[in-house]
């Protein structure tokens, strides 16, 4: 490139897309049979109240990382890039391997990407649009060529096998994709995020970080394990996601009659159904796979991403709108046309 070339295109941005997905799930199989005799519940009452048959627990010496890695070595196959060829891995957990160094950097590692600058992020439930909107900015100004974005997670060990009103919710699995410029303007077409800190306390792990460390204590208090209000949870997610799946297609003069599939993060099959109904867009709209996974948190969405277009729900063309809500409060709507 000479330099003219060079300073021509500097300030251009330029148009990003998903040029492979890849996810994966551990073999182990936990249902709500099992889950009955563990604690006071049932699994008539788990499938109507949340639609959840099943979900997949990793292995006990198996890390986020270890399955990061193998969603993102399914990525890149899928995409045609090499390890090498990867300069950015933005990753997306609410449970590391450690709470430091990143889990990007573990990743990295295990798959050789070893031009790769690494970070983590931590979004909870919405970590991995707000990971691809991370890298997107990258790739579009021209600092990252191709950015690996992965989105993991080990919920099960953050989990309180004694607490019916959350174990039965969670699963663990891992998504990835890589995002590269492409040329004409097909591609990631518009997003918009939003976060609501003054509601914190309604989902979290409240013990572990620096406002109550580790001690005999949390670990007596089963603080160091995830706490929800689910009822009100529900209520923002339906609200928030209502309103953000609107505004991302208002901003480009669109509405959701536009969109072939919406992807939304698969918690609970009642927030879809409210969220449908309000939007007026019919079930088969959503694409969704809680009943076999449960809610693998901010791996969900690119887990479902990845099955509809393996499937062929999603196909060339298509208007895709990824939609997540989580803790934080965290959420946020992309619409993307497919074009691989
Ligand atoms: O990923 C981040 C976002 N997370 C979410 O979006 C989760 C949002 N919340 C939810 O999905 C739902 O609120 C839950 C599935 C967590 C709970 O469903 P719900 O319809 O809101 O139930 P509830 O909390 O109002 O509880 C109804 C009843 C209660 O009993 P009483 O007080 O009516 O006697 C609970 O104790 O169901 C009871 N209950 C259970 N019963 C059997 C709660 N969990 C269970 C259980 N098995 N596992």
């Amino acid at each position: 490139m000479s330099k003219k070339e060079k300073f021509s295109d500097a300030g251009r941005l330029r148009t990003v897309s998903i040029a492979g997905t890849g996810s994966y799930m551990p073999e182990r199989i936990m249902t709500n049979a099992e889950l009955e005799t563990m604690v006071e519940t049932s699994s008539e009452w788990i499938v109507t109240r949340t639609g959840i048959a099943e979900r997949r627990l990793a292995g006990e010496s198996e890390t986020t990382s270890d399955m990061g890695a193998e969603a993102a070595r399914r990525a890149l196959a899928d995409a045609g890039v090499s390890p090498e060829e990867v300069d950015l891995i933005v990753l997306a957990t609410i449970t590391p391997d450690l709470p430091f160094p990143n889990t990007a950097c573990l990743v990295q590692d295990k798959i050789g990407a070893k031009n790769a600058a690494c970070f983590s992020l931590e979004a909870a439930c919405s970590g991995f649009v707000f990971a691809m909107e991370t890298a997107r900015q990258f790739v579009a100004t021209g600092a990252a060529k191709t950015a690996l974005v992965v989105a993991a997670e080990k919920m099960s060990s953050i989990i309180d096998w004694t607490d019916r009103e959350t174990c039965v919710l969670f699963g663990d699995g891992a998504g990835a994709c890589v995002l590269k410029a492409a040329e004409g303007d097909k591609g990631l077409v518009h997003a918009v995020l939003g976060s609501n800190g003054a509601l914190a306390e309604l989902l979290m792990v409240p013990g572990g970080g620096s406002r109550l460390p580790f001690s005999e204590e949390v670990l007596r208090e089963r603080n160091h394990y995830l706490k929800m209000e689910g009822r009100e949870v529900f209520k923002h997610a339906v609200k928030s996601m209502t309103a953000i799946a609107q505004q991302v297609c208002a901003e480009k003069g669109l509405t959701t009659k536009d969109v072939a599939c919406i992807v939304p993060h698969q918690a609970n099959i009642r927030i879809i159904e409210a969220i449908g109904q309000r939007l007026g867009e019919p079930k088969e709209k959503f694409f969704i796979n809680l009943d076999r996974y449960g809610n693998t948190s901010g791996a969900s969405v690119i887990v479902a991403l990845d099955e509809a277009v393996r499937s062929g729900v999603i196909k060339r063309g298509d208007l895709v709108m990824l939609l997540v809500f989580g803790g934080g409060f965290t959420w946020g709507a992309s619409l993307l046309e497919w074009s691989k």
